[in-house]
């Protein structure tokens, strides 16, 4: 009986004893772990990686300045810091962001640093491709890019520009008509989106003419993450998913007709990139979904940046009469008028393939808007550890970027540099990137002007550069000066007091758009009407 007690009671001791050691063991396991943890918010960097730029709130600084102001962020460290280039370290994970125009071109160059892998990232959040679409979306990619960009030169960029300014017209008021409009930007933007995708799907069968609920489902994914990275809440996931959804059922059905290629080339109003695209999508074994949904992120491309540049373009015309008056002028070069029996009105025909080259006013407005409209981020991955310089002998300075991180290119402080762009980069100068002075020293030879030229063209991106310039880009360039020139010939447009347009403030920046948008608080009245001129006449 004795030893039975005395059993017990050693096995309760015993037990005890290992409950206490068990904590032990636990309470170290969750302080190493603690530890680990906690070194691994500080990045470890190579000396020769660039250098840090810690958070003045430690550890979340960072996170937090991202989410917050996005793209704003980063403009602002380098407002701050000045440097050309550093390294952000975000909790767990570090981001390099180059700052410097010799840099962000030494980025585009380098065949190591590609956007591809966010492709790759991307493809894996399209929850509505099929196994077979999945596996080889990343391999037809480039091919599918490639064909975006061969269709966007001659005849077929100016068929593609005539289906975009028919949709236009119709929407302007008519001889004495006084349009009165509420928002420019909600006007303008709805139009153009279906100007838009009429010119990429044809304006017969656009399912966004068809279904103008879908303009609206657009804009309301856009305005949510279409990247589907960002956006950390239930509720906006579900929302951007719904308007998406809504869009790729849309196109399913658009698809699923084979409306795109049941015509011959030559008669089908179907933009050849598109064509193009979609046969090879089909030939690769996509089904209808699958091509739907890969479509859907073309248009996104085509919208998202093309109609805010259209938007300020036109904005920055009407709201500076002295501008405006120069660029009427320019304007006559690209048109040829007819006079139409008895009405006293006369035709205007828009020479669309010729604007760039004729009206170099126009071409310049657009340039100096795009300057202070795409500010955003552009985004690499590093796929091997490869080096990045800047400087010439003792100034050289050479950064080892380590394979697996993500870059930012960040496009404002090239386009908002007063040392590139001289005094006031804030505000809008025509005779920024159109400089008489450095374009006539230019062609005298004179050194100095000529690296004035060199430095602005470095720092000018809004279409990206290297292997991954956009491809669409001038089909964009041509919407917004066909749009721009539509309007200051045509048109007379006023905020409802007969003043100028007030030029609006930008809304707060947002991580998946790079070209800037109107504040929501903005004034954006304005009234429209047809013009009368001596020189043009009544235009139709
Ligand atoms: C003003 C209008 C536009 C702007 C400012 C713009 C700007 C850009 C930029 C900055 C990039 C990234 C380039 C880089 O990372 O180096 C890009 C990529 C792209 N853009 Fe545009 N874009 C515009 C219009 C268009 C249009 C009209 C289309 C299609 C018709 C388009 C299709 C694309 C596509 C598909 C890509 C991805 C390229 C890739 O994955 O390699 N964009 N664009």
């Amino acid at each position: 009986m004795y030893n039975q007690i005395r059993s017990a009671m050693i096995d309760v001791v015993s037990l005890s004893e290992n409950t206490q050691l068990l904590r032990i063991y636990s309470c170290c396991l969750l302080l190493i772990f603690g530890c680990w943890w906690f070194r691994s918010l500080f990045v470890q960097l190579d000396p020769r990686e660039p250098p840090a730029l810690n958070p003045k709130i430690p550890i979340v600084g960072h996170v937090w300045g991202l989410m917050r102001h996005a793209h704003g962020y980063i403009n602002s460290l380098y407002r701050q810091s000045g440097l050309s280039i550093y390294t952000l370290p975000l909790l767990h994970r570090k981001v390099y962001v180059i700052n410097s125009p010799t840099l962000v071109q030494a980025a585009f160059a380098n065949r190591r640093l590609s956007f591809m892998p966010f492709v790759v990232d991307f493809v894996k959040r399209m929850d509505e491709l099929s196994p077979a679409a999945r596996e080889i979306y990343g391999e037809i990619h480039p091919q599918v890019m490639q064909s975006i960009s061969t269709h966007m030169t001659g005849k077929q960029l100016k068929r593609m520009n005539s289906v975009q300014l028919k949709e236009f017209l119709p929407y302007l008021p008519e001889n004495g008509v006084v349009l009165e409009i509420e928002n420019l930007w909600f006007w303008l933007r709805d139009i153009l989106t279906v100007g838009t995708t009429s010119m990429l799907f044809g304006a017969t069968d656009n399912p966004w003419k068809k279904h103008p609920s879908l303009v609206n489902a657009y804009w309301n994914y856009e305005a949510g993450d279409p990247s589907r990275r960002f956006n950390l809440t239930a509720v906006g996931n579900r929302r951007t998913n719904i308007h998406h959804a809504t869009m790729h059922d849309a196109l399913v059905e658009y698809f699923a007709t084979c409306y795109d290629s049941s015509i011959a080339a030559q008669d089908s109003d179907v933009a050849e990139m598109i064509r193009d695209a979609v046969a090879l999508q089909r030939r690769s074994g996509f089904d209808v979904g699958d091509v739907a949904a890969s479509q859907l992120a073309i248009i996104h491309g085509s919208i998202v940046s093309t109609v805010p540049t259209a938007f300020w373009t036109i904005a920055y015309a009407f709201s500076q009469p002295e501008l405006l008056a120069k660029l009427r002028e320019n304007a006559l070069a690209a048109v040829t008028f007819k006079d139409i029996d008895d009405t006293g009105m006369r035709q205007a025909i828009v020479l669309n393939d010729q604007i760039d080259v004729l009206c170099p006013l126009l071409v310049a407005t657009l340039h100096e808007t795009q300057r202070l409209v795409s500010i955003g981020l552009l985004h690499r991955r590093v796929l091997e550890d490869t080096q990045v310089s800047e400087g010439i002998g003792e100034a050289k300075r050479t950064y080892l970027l380590k394979r697996g991180t993500a870059i930012f290119l960040a496009s404002g402080p090239s386009h908002r540099s007063d040392q590139i762009w001289g005094e006031a980069p804030d505000e809008f100068r025509l005779d920024r990137l159109q400089d008489n002075a450095v374009i006539q020293a230019y062609e005298n030879g004179q050194e100095k002007a000529k690296s004035a030229a060199r430095s602005r063209n470095k720092a000018y991106f809004p279409f990206g550069g290297g292997k991954e310039l956009c491809p669409g880009r001038n089909f964009a360039a041509s919407e917004a000066l066909s749009t721009l020139l539509v309007m200051v010939l045509g048109f007379d447009m006023s905020a409802p007091d007969g003043t100028p347009l007030k030029l609006p403030a930008f809304s707060p920046p947002k991580m998946t758009a790079s070209v800037a948008r109107p504040h929501k608080d903005a004034d954006l009245r304005v009234n429209i009407k047809r013009r009368h001129s001596k020189q043009v006449g009544y235009l139709r």
